[in-house]
């Protein structure tokens, strides 16, 4: 794997030209890093499978650079999911619709949904645009991390991930931490209302003021969402819930509460939005550490603090 700095001149047009070359290309996206291929190339695509040691049916998100060119891999799109796209891209939202005849099943994973983001992160716009300049119709990139591990939110994780998996003429794009730093907020919208199936950034108060009503908590999507098993985003440390870490145990919590003593103090964000961002990263390091423990104190209420808690949430499942 090759590194580029993206913000040298000719880096976007070179990795461009590698996915549109069948190459795969890892770049930062403004929630985590994604590993890319060209999303019409069968056997791209597929090689992001064999790197991540991902099972084939977990689908994957298709990245395009507009609302435009959501009809290219679209159909039958309902308007509340316009009005989000409108209202959310680019930014951290990808959108489940029924798709159409591009969008392979080697991408969807055999299902008749795909799911579709567009990305704020101007390193990610670009090479979307670059690549659609090639020719290219989209992007597919799941997170840039092996199957079940914490998603990498900058470059230095992503080369410690999949660097010796990844080959010669493969590229990172590489840029400073992703400044959301959890990955998007997935949303059904194959219903008559939308359904959120992974909670992020644009979170449920968000999407209420956007659509004008509640969304239900009964309603219960039918989709397979293979992202939402209980074996996902861990890291190796084991990790609890709570304010009592032992001697050498690691500890995360919001800066307004204190380190116990013998802690290791792994981050003290000051509010839920920097939680989020270095969450991935700190339990990074305490793998780093080799720590044996970690406690995290979750941040309380709506907002972004119901996505930290939902990660939380598969890790702590993940070491039952
Ligand atoms: O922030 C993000 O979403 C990052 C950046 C790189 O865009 N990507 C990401 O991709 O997190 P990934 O593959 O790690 O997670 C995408 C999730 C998976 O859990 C997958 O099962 C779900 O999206 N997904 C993809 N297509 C789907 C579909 N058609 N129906 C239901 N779930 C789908
Ligand atoms: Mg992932």
């Amino acid at each position: 794997m090759q590194s580029l700095d993206a913000s040298q001149i000719g880096s976007i047009g070179v990795a461009a030209k590698a996915l549109k070359n069948g190459y795969l290309v890892a770049f930062p996206t403004e929630t985590v890093y994604g590993l890319g291929a060209d999303a019409l190339n069968a056997d791209g695509v597929k090689r992001i499978f064999h790197v991540k040691n991902r099972p084939t049916n977990h689908p994957l998100i298709v990245h395009i650079s507009s609302i435009l060119n959501m009809t290219n891999w679209a159909t039958n799109i309902p308007d509340y999911a316009y009005q989000l796209a409108r209202d959310f891209w680019p930014g951290p939202m990808t959108l489940v619709l029924n798709r159409s005849e591009l969008a392979a099943d080697f991408v969807t994973g055999d299902q008749d949904t795909v799911a579709i983001r567009v990305p704020a992160h101007p390193v990610a716009l670009g090479l979307l645009i670059k690549f659609e300049s090639l020719g290219g119709l989209g992007i597919a990139a799941p997170s840039a991390n092996k199957f079940g591990a914490l998603s990498p939110t900058n470059a230095t994780d992503v080369k410690e991930e999949l660097g010796a998996l990844l080959n010669q003429d493969d590229l990172i794009l590489v840029e400073t931490q992703c400044s959301i730093g959890i990955e998007s907020t997935i949303i059904d919208c194959t219903n008559k209302k939308p359904l959120i199936l992974r909670p992020g950034a644009v979170t449920k108060e968000l999407i209420e003021g956007a659509l004008g009503y509640k969304m239900s908590h009964q309603d219960r999507s039918d989709l397979r969402v293979p992202g939402t098993l209980k074996t996902h985003y861990s890291p190796k440390t084991k990790v609890n819930i709570g304010s009592n870490p032992k001697k050498n145990e690691g500890f995360i919590a919001l800066s307004s509460i204190a380190t116990p003593k013998g802690a290791i103090r792994l981050a003290a964000p000051e509010n839920a939005k920097s939680f989020a961002n270095q969450l991935y990263f700190s339990l990074r390091k305490a793998d780093h550490l080799n720590l044996k423990s970690v406690f995290i104190v979750p941040p309380q209420g709506d907002g972004i603090s119901v996505a930290i808690r939902d990660r939380i949430d598969k890790m702590l499942a993940n070491h039952k």
